[in-house]
């Protein structure tokens, strides 16, 4: 099988190579389809999504079976104010492959997110697959359209929803609280958004299942069990063995200290339903996947 990752230099670009390159992760081994890929890894130096004309090119000469779509616009404040880019790399780079992956027959597995949702509580049950869309930020109206374009796009697609992501590699939540606490003793922190963190791990290992698989169609995929981002951060200090305290606060309290933020649901924990019912759900608790993260994290 030939595999194409764009955005490769990511969170969970870098996590599918590593993955590809052993024929396993953490959870076991992978799919005999998907054993000794050819992989050629991408990211925006080498390709850029929003440029269709180069997409088109490239997939041509490339011929993938699977593209997988790891490249994105992630900084969500950052997407408010800049929302040409957002729109550009969010929503017209996965049409672009989503497009070209058409014209070649080949399977697209598209990542989004959480965030296309509104926050509404929903009497405390997980979202799943038949809840209604309503984005509230730049970034959720902008990944909400990419899904749009790629089921529009592309028949042999995968949209993947996953939330709160962090890996061994890059920007997330994980490293923001850890140097924060190591760096000012004493954190505060939002306790009423509530979502579900998820490893790179897992939502990889996922991933490449799906890319092995016919089973098309649209997922959640995110570490089962729900917190907020307070129980997410103390729980970071506590495993990490950072000299930090962690208090709450409100998302009304944090955003009069940073006026430039984005809106965020309140309530966006997923339920994998799709998963479940296809090639199974194998994603961890929260807690038990980032206390294996941790563990390695620490050791090396
Ligand atoms: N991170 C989260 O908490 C989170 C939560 C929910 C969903 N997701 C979704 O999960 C997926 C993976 O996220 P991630 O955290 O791995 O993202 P990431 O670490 O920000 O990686 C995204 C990669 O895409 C590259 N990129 C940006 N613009 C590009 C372009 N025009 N063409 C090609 N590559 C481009 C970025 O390069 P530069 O760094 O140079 O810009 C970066 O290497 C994304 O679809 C994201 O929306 C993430």
């Amino acid at each position: 099988m030939k595999i194409l990752i764009t955005g490769a230099n990511g969170q969970l670009g870098a996590e599918l190579q590593k993955q590809l390159a052993a024929g396993e992760s953490e959870l076991g081994r992978l799919p005999d389809a998907v054993q000794n890929a050819a992989v050629t890894a991408v990211d925006v130096d080498a390709l850029d999504i929003t440029d269709l004309a180069a997409v088109r090119a490239f997939v041509r000469a490339e011929k993938p079976d699977v593209i997988l779509n790891s490249a994105a616009f992630t900084n969500v404040d950052g997407c408010e104010t800049n929302r040409d880019a957002a729109f550009a790399v969010n929503a017209i780079g996965p049409r672009n492959l989503a497009m070209a992956a058409e014209e070649i027959g080949a399977k697209l597995v598209h990542v989004s997110t959480d965030y296309v949702f509104s926050g509404e509580e929903n009497g405390g049950i997980p979202l799943d697959e038949t809840a209604r869309t309503h984005p509230v930020s730049a970034y959720g109206a902008t990944k909400l359209l990419g899904e749009e374009y790629v089921r529009q796009f592309c028949r042999r697609s995968f949209v993947v929803r996953t939330a709160w992501l962090y890996s061994y590699t890059g920007k997330n939540f994980v490293f923001t609280m850890m140097n924060a606490g190591k760096k000012f003793g004493a954190l505060t922190v939002v306790d009423d958004q509530r979502g579900n963190p998820t490893n790179a791990v897992d939502l990889a290992h996922h991933l490449l299942k799906l890319a092995a698989s016919e089973e098309y169609g649209l997922y959640h995929c995110t570490g089962e069990g729900v917190c907020s981002w307070y129980e997410f951060a103390c729980e970071i200090i506590r495993l990490s063995g950072t000299p930090a305290t962690v208090s709450p606060c409100t998302s009304a309290e944090y955003a009069a200290k940073n006026p430039a933020a984005a809106n965020r649901p309140a309530w966006s924990a997923l339920e994998n339903r799709m998963l479940a019912c296809t090639v199974g759900n194998e994603m961890r608790g929260w807690k038990d996947a980032l206390a294996c993260f941790m563990k390695n994290y620490l050791a090396k």
